[in-house]
């Protein structure tokens, strides 16, 4: 009698905990598997040889994103809350490790190349591991743990969908290196050029304007505090800068006149002999552009990519205007709705902006190119990065880096915000950055 009484609560109890939040586990889960899946599915066209290779120390080969991101939920959620939870092989914490110091120690960024164990089958079975792991952690949770897991899962959805825009600027840039111009993506539809929209310039007058995301749903913790910012008078081009535009500057001697170049700018020309963007070639006077989808002529309806902080900066000297600054950005973006050319459009290019007359409304402000900013990458006032490992996520990275805005063709639609701030460093151009003007008040 005594041990039935403790039995019936116990298995109540135990139904309870269950019952109480399989709807919310279903849904974190079909959220967690939807963008696993994206991350497979971007891989569908490659062979193995090519989830290896390691072409510059900023680019990482594609098992090793695919390993990687898969590191993260076992570090930051099974080990931290799966009970009993056992590495299958302890090494992987090492391996996997990018940046995380509080994780503990890890392997050379610039060496990732040089592994080819795991395999390719090894590294994708490790993913299916532990998102096993993931179901049966979530599936027996209750709601207190749920509380618990929720913030870093939805943490490692959004580093997954980071990733998965590395993966494909990666790969482009391991491509762009083989004379065979491989073909990451046939292009679904027939690209056909076309007459760029006029670019016009917008005016915002002087206003105090709440800078940062508010608070509601995901953002990172570098988009807080959420403040008050004085923004001076600016206008904003309508579209971002095309190819055809910045073949005049080449054409101009853009790249060959100091005068429109910072000085760190003007070394990073002569150093690394840039005469245009990245994956621009020049055969028998025209001038060539590596895609995803395989070599091909510059269209000039395109806006430009793959350009540097430096360059962007340069273009818009040269043509009498200046990059915006991120809270210019953030306040011009503010009644633009987020929808743009995304990497789920699986196309892996920016796409040109046919001409539509008149229509002066900012356009392709998400989408298609990242748009360097004139900020650099700083704290917002008042931010204190969380202690521990996540607290490494974004706060360290806060020096000598620029601020970028508006995603690109090879950002989810669902992991961009009008407050989300990327940054690199000013010399890098293997992302797809592009260029939107800005001008003082005339
Ligand atoms: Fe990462």
């Amino acid at each position: 009698m005594s041990s039935a009484a403790p039995a019936v609560d116990k298995a109540s109890a135990k139904q309870a905990r269950v019952v109480a939040s399989p709807a919310r586990a279903e849904r974190l889960l079909a959220h967690f598997h939807q963008i696993r899946d994206f991350t497979t599915a971007l891989c569908a066209n490659l062979e193995a040889e090519d989830f290896v290779v390691q072409s510059m120390p900023d680019v990482s080969p594609t098992k090793w994103h695919l390993a990687h991101t898969t590191w993260f939920f076992e570090t930051f959620i099974l080990k931290k809350f799966a009970s009993g939870y056992r590495a299958e092989i302890p090494q992987y914490a090492y391996l996997f490790n990018s940046y995380y110091n509080a994780a503990g120690d890890m392997h050379r960024r610039d060496l990732r190349g040089l592994i080819s164990r795991p395999t390719v089958r090894e590294a994708q079975r490790y993913r299916s591991s532990i998102d096993s792991h993931i179901d049966n952690l979530l599936s027996d949770a209750d709601e207190k743990l749920l509380d618990h897991i929720e913030p870093i899962l939805i943490l490692g959805i959004h580093h997954e969908q980071q990733h998965q825009e590395l993966l494909v600027t990666d790969i482009k840039h391991v491509f762009a290196q083989n004379p065979l111009h491989p073909v990451f993506r046939e292009n679904k539809a027939e690209i056909a050029p076309s007459k760029p929209a006029l670019m016009h310039f917008l005016d915002f007058e002087e206003t105090t304007f709440e800078i940062g995301h508010d608070g509601l749903g995901f953002s990172y913790d570098n988009e807080g505090p959420r403040h008050r910012a004085l923004v001076a008078g600016f206008s904003i081009a309508s579209r971002p800068v095309t190819n055809g535009e910045y073949l005049q500057f080449i054409e101009d001697g853009g790249y060959r006149r100091s005068q429109f170049w910072l000085s760190l700018g003007w070394t990073a020309v002569n150093e690394q002999r840039w005469e245009g963007p990245l994956y621009w070639t020049k055969r028998d006077g025209a001038w060539w552009n590596f895609t995803l989808s395989g070599f091909r002529p510059v269209d000039a309806s395109e806006p430009v990519t793959h350009v540097s902080y430096f360059e962007a900066d340069a273009y818009a000297n040269w043509a009498g205007a200046r990059l915006p600054t991120e809270f210019e950005w953030e306040r011009a973006a503010s009644d633009c709705p987020i929808e743009g050319n995304f990497v789920e459009n699986e196309r892996f290019h920016p796409q040109g902006l046919i001409s539509s007359g008149e229509d002066r409304r900012l356009q392709q402000m998400f989408g298609d190119v990242w748009e360097w900013t004139r900020s650099a990458y700083s704290p917002y006032p008042g931010y204190r990065a969380v202690s521990g490992a996540l607290g490494e996520y974004n706060g360290k990275f806060m020096c000598n880096q620029y601020v970028l805005r508006g995603g690109s063709c090879a950002t989810s639609r669902t992991h961009i915000r009008r407050t989300y701030r990327n940054f690199f460093q000013p010399e890098k151009r293997w992302q797809f950055t592009g260029i939107r003007l800005a001008r003082d008040p005339q």
